[in-house]
């Protein structure tokens, strides 16, 4: 490391001890017990992939956001809920050895509508087997009440039988970080997984403080990413005089932002308390942008095609299965053909 670079890693240090305010032995290392760095932007990455508009492109892992970081990935599903305009999509990622689950953000009108609505999002739901806790419907449903979940629990089994009991990585962005944190908590409760790991990206929140702290005990290592303005991770609103009814974010967020030192910037990836609601990160700042919301750790999470629910390519030739409610599944065998006839 030169010079420059001891200066700047002496600064990060000094900046964050300033912005936590906590012990310095703690900070001295926070990022790999609690956080760990590379795993984010390898995460980040296959977070955005599927955000391809082109199902062929996804599947066949030639996607143009399919980049250099994300080599060696292993397509095992992709479960497409054409009914209610959702996807995720279950394969093995060698360079991290683990199963890798990721689920899409929302493609209905603009995201501008979508943010609008999470201002009137209400605590609607009794989160199932536990005293006092609520949650959103509209979220919940989007991974337990759809084709979502089955398929995914599918691929899942699936990819560790090939692989074996490697790590469970969840993530997702914006709604499809909310999908995220519904299913690694139900592979967790209701189907008795073990290493089942989320790091999630500007998320909105999703349930109660009861809900949060129900979530933290049987997933005391799940990440929020956060980035600097996103107004995302501020909705639906919490109300800090108001502690019992309003929406609370579990922890543990990171808040990703620039902090400006004269004239340099330097890029801090503040780890926050372990409440899930840390005054001193994203909330310190008023969560006014959309532009802070599609970009995370540098990377596009921009879909590709807003307002558009319709499969671009022809995906027939593909192995797949289709329900009554035309709802697909695509699922691949590796090394073994993924079209429909493999003769051909
Ligand atoms: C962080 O993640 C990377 C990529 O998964 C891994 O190679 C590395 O060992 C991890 N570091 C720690 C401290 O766990
Ligand atoms: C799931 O869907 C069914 C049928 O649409 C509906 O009756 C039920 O209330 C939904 N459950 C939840 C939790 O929203």
């Amino acid at each position: 490391m030169g010079r420059r670079g001891l200066v700047k890693a002496a600064l990060l240090v000094c900046l964050l001890v300033l912005c936590s305010g906590r012990e310095l032995t703690i900070k001295q290392r926070p990022s790999t017990t609690i956080y760990n760095s590379t795993l984010a932007k390898t995460l980040v990455e296959y977070a955005s992939a599927i955000y391809t508009a082109d199902l062929t492109q996804l599947f066949t892992w030639t996607c143009a956001r399919c980049g250099d970081l994300i080599e060696g990935f292993e397509m095992m599903e992709i479960v497409v809920d054409v009914e209610n305009c959702l996807q995720a999509y279950v394969g093995f990622a060698s360079n991290i050895n683990a199963v890798v689950v990721v689920f899409r953000g929302t493609q209905e009108n603009s995201i501008q509508n979508w943010i609008e609505d999470l201002l009137w999002k209400q605590l609607d739901l009794d989160y199932p087997g536990m005293a006092e806790a609520m949650v959103h419907r509209g979220f919940y449903s989007a991974y337990h009440n759809t084709t979502i979940r089955d398929g995914v629990v599918h691929g899942i089994q699936r990819t560790r039988k090939l692989f074996g009991d490697v790590p469970i990585m969840v993530t997702g962005h914006s709604m499809g970080g909310a999908m995220a944190s519904f299913c690694a908590l139900d592979l967790v409760v209701n189907h008795g997984l073990d290493g089942v790991k989320l790091m999630t990206f500007g998320q909105p929140r999703i349930g109660n403080a009861a809900f949060a702290s129900f979530f933290k005990k049987y997933l005391p290592h799940a990440i929020r990413v956060t980035h600097a303005h996103d107004i995302v991770p501020h909705l639906p609103p919490y109300f800090s005089f108001f502690p019992q009814k309003t929406y609370h974010h579990f922890p543990r967020e990171v808040w990703v932002h620039n902090v400006r030192v004269g004239s340099l910037i330097y890029s801090v990836e503040q780890i926050c308390d372990d409440s899930g609601e840390d005054p001193t990160c994203s909330r310190s700042v008023s969560g006014n942008s959309v532009q802070d919301h599609i970009y995370y750790l540098g990377v596009s999470m921009h879909a590709e095609a807003w307002n558009s629910c319709r499969i671009v390519t022809d995906y027939s030739r593909l192995r797949h299965e289709m329900d009554l409610n035309g709802n697909i599944v695509l699922s691949k065998q590796p090394g073994s053909s993924y079209l429909e006839h493999s003769d051909q």
